[in-house]
């Protein structure tokens, strides 16, 4: 905890986005959840400096600008205004926010590069790896597809198979295509530089041992160490969207060695602007602080690779490391289909309030790697209840009396129990915050506004208002629920900077921080007149949201490469080779079309149809269903009778010009012929489904 009088110095990070993506609210839960820890330490005194940037290299970025035929300098300059105006938006504070591609980057990436090298921690290695003839270049994990070996689904991924779970290398893959050109990849030899971390296992032992690490963190790290730590591969061949290694041309600093290396460089972008010092923070011997708040599908990266590159190269290490776990939606991973893959760009357009989002999230938060659940009826259930009802109810009820009966003018709070009450808090509630429980901060920041609402019913300020010579009461018993509501602002000041804001000029005080506990609203003070501070959330703006997400997966015309949050098992691997997978439909989207076997009862033309014919089909529902398909040009009706085929029986019915068609009839066709209608093997019959 800090002494008023002496400040602690304190470098604060959340993970650097990749600039190939929008931000969403998975990725919202870590920048809510520093942001609010940032500004607590801010209202404590503590000299706090929060930095971030863009992940700007790797393979996804130099392929997705070569799709959009820019270059990944323009779409990492468009992405990160984008994601800057995200942050923004949602009151996320970053002293700075940079990008891995500027020069204070390359600089550091290189010297630190240096110093590995001359402490004799670089190796080099000829390995083989897969490369695509086609488009001439190595291919990453990520960017292989074709069969799994356990399951045999087809078109999985290169480091794990989607369907049954299983993880394996590329070269297990059966028929393995480049997901880049589609071709074959073949087996070709070349020199990799390697981070001998298998001669740091010492040094990240004690290191894990000295309380860097929250317990389940610590836990991960032992199995990593008895599994024995292999070299960390750090470059990459050309082409390459990056940094080439000095002295060894064509070769790449691979996208995770100057990734951490960002947060030097955007602090030292911010040294170079407010004049700062730079080696104050990293300097091997640095009494600052420095905390790394990350996902818990990166802590490889952050306990093991991080700690060991700043040792070797003569700098600090981390403070501590806060790992976080994932955000799930209505208690399942956030997806598309369901429209529950959210943008905080779609967030801000429907649900407008970038606060309640802070409030939910943050009243879920703790200092454990379990996931979160964003459930939106609770979400709005909440909101309503804990904010609207509890805490601003406090000031609607109380605030209209002081301004139209006293003028604004407050009388002095003596000795109110509830207020005292309020006050004793200060301590448990700043220590929650400060070990990142913030749910249980909130949780007894609700117990007192509970406290002041109690005070509030039982005064009862509107019977007062009517009785005669009671001026004085009236006044002292709303300035008293001003005073409760003061400090709970205080409180929630972290969660809720603007609101706290808006607060503040309404109350007419200077701006809150944690010692303004101490003081009170004094005897004659005038606050300013009362307008309304929040509304309710209208559970429809939510039904509109998840409903234009699933929209946008349906109108996916150019699909955007998205990080979504990584599986663990992806962690050792190309961790930021997300490709393009709107251009891919998940199981559950191909789960929802059900496809059935049907027996062709009936098929006939249809007056004035150039190319249809009516079918009826039978799928042994108590009704067949009639089906117009586009068939007319390659088949004679009579030849279709009793014919089994595959239709789409979960299509909405379509009034057409002739009737009404119940379904559709899968056919093949392209310029060269068709359309050939499907038929199962021998053996199928008819209403079976098709998977
Ligand atoms: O996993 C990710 O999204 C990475 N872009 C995080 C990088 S954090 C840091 F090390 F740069
Ligand atoms: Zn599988």
């Amino acid at each position: 905890m800090a002494t008023a009088n002496t400040p602690r110095k304190i470098l604060v990070t959340s993970a650097l986005p990749y600039a190939n993506g929008s931000i969403h609210l998975g990725h919202l839960v870590e920048y809510i959840q520093t942001d609010i820890w940032v500004r607590y330490q801010k209202m404590q005194g503590n000299i706090v400096h929060y930095v971030c940037a863009d992940d700007t290299h790797g393979t996804p970025i130099m392929l997705r600008a070569e799709k959009e035929g820019i270059t990944p300098e323009a779409l990492i300059d468009g992405v990160h205004k984008e994601h800057l105006a995200d942050f923004s938006e949602f009151l996320v504070a970053f002293d700075n926010y940079h990008s891995t591609n500027a020069p204070e980057n390359k600089e550091l990436s290189e010297s630190i590069y240096k110093k590995l090298k001359a402490n004799g921690k670089i190796a080099t290695k000829t390995i083989e790896q897969f490369y695509d003839p086609v488009k001439n270049m190595f291919l990453p994990d990520r960017f292989i597809k074709g069969e799994c070996p356990k399951c045999h689904a087809k078109d999985q991924y290169g480091d794990s198979c989607e369907v049954c779970g299983a993880t394996y290398n590329p070269t297990e893959l059966i028929n393995a295509y480049s997901a880049v050109s589609g071709a074959a990849p073949i087996r070709k030899e070349t020199e990799h530089y390697f981070f001998k971390l298998s001669e740091c296992e010492q040094f990240l032992k004690d290191w894990t041992r000295s309380g860097t690490l929250q317990g389940e963190a610590a836990n991960k790290m032992g199995e990593w160490f008895e599994n024995g730590l292999n070299d960390w591969d750090i470059s990459r061949d050309a082409p390459y969207f990056g940094f080439e290694i000095p002295d060894a041309p064509g070769k790449y600093f691979y996208v995770w060695l100057d990734a951490p290396i960002g947060y030097m460089a955007s602090f030292k972008n911010l040294c170079q602007a407010k004049g700062l010092d730079f080696d104050e923070y990293w300097s091997n011997d640095s009494k600052t602080e420095l905390y790394h708040f990350i996902g818990k599908d990166i802590l490889y990266f952050h306990a093991l690779f991080w700690p060991a590159t700043l040792e070797f190269s003569g700098h600090r290490k981390p403070t501590q490391i806060f790992a976080h776990g994932f955000l799930t939606v209505n208690g399942e991973k956030m997806s598309k289909s369901r429209g529950t893959f959210i943008t905080a760009r779609s967030y801000l357009d429907h649900v407008k309030n970038p606060e309640y989002l802070r409030y939910y999230y943050a009243a879920k938060i703790n200092s454990t790697m379990e996931d979160i659940d964003l459930s939106l009826d609770d979400f709005v259930a909440r909101v309503n209840s804990d904010l609207v009802g509890k805490y601003i109810n406090i000031a609607s009820r109380t605030a209209g009396f002081i301004n139209k009966r006293f003028d604004g003018k407050l009388a002095p709070s003596v000795n109110n129990v509830v207020v005292n009450e309020i006050k004793l808090s200060a301590q448990t509630i700043a220590e929650n915050y400060e070990i990142r429980e913030y749910g249980k901060a909130l949780r007894e920041i609700m117990r007192l506004a509970d406290a002041a609402n109690g005070f509030v019913a039982e005064k009862a300020p509107w019977v007062i208002a009517k009785q005669a010579g009671q001026d004085a009461v009236l006044q002292q018993v709303c300035s008293d629920a001003l005073e409760m509501f003061r400090l709970l602002t205080l409180y929630l000041k972290p969660v809720l900077p603007k609101l706290a804001e808006n607060i503040e000029k309404f109350l007419n005080i200077a701006s809150l921080s944690w010692n303004s506990v101490d003081s009170s609203l004094v005897q004659d003070h005038t606050i300013n007149a009362y307008e309304h501070l929040i509304t309710r959330i209208d559970p429809k703006l939510i039904e509109t949201m998840t409903e234009a997400n699933k929209e946008n997966l349906q109108a996916t015309a150019a699909p955007q490469a998205h990080s979504e949050q990584h599986h663990a098992a992806h962690q050792q691997n190309e961790a930021n080779a997300e490709i393009a997978e709107a251009e891919y439909i998940s199981i559950d989207d191909f789960t929802k079309v059900d496809l059935r076997i049907a027996k062709i009862v009936s098929a006939e033309h249809v007056e004035g149809a150039e190319k249809l014919l009516k079918l009826t089909l039978d799928i042994g529902e108590d009704k067949p269903r009639q089906v117009f398909a586009g068939i007319k040009s390659a088949y004679d009706p009579a030849t279709l009778i009793g014919r089994l085929t595959v239709m789409v029986a979960n299509l909405a019915p379509r009034k057409m010009k002739f009737g009404l068609s119940e379904g559709m009839v899968l056919a093949a066709s392209d310029e060269q012929g068709g359309p050939f209608i499907l038929s199962p093997d021998a053996g199928a019959t008819l209403g079976m489904r098709v998977k």
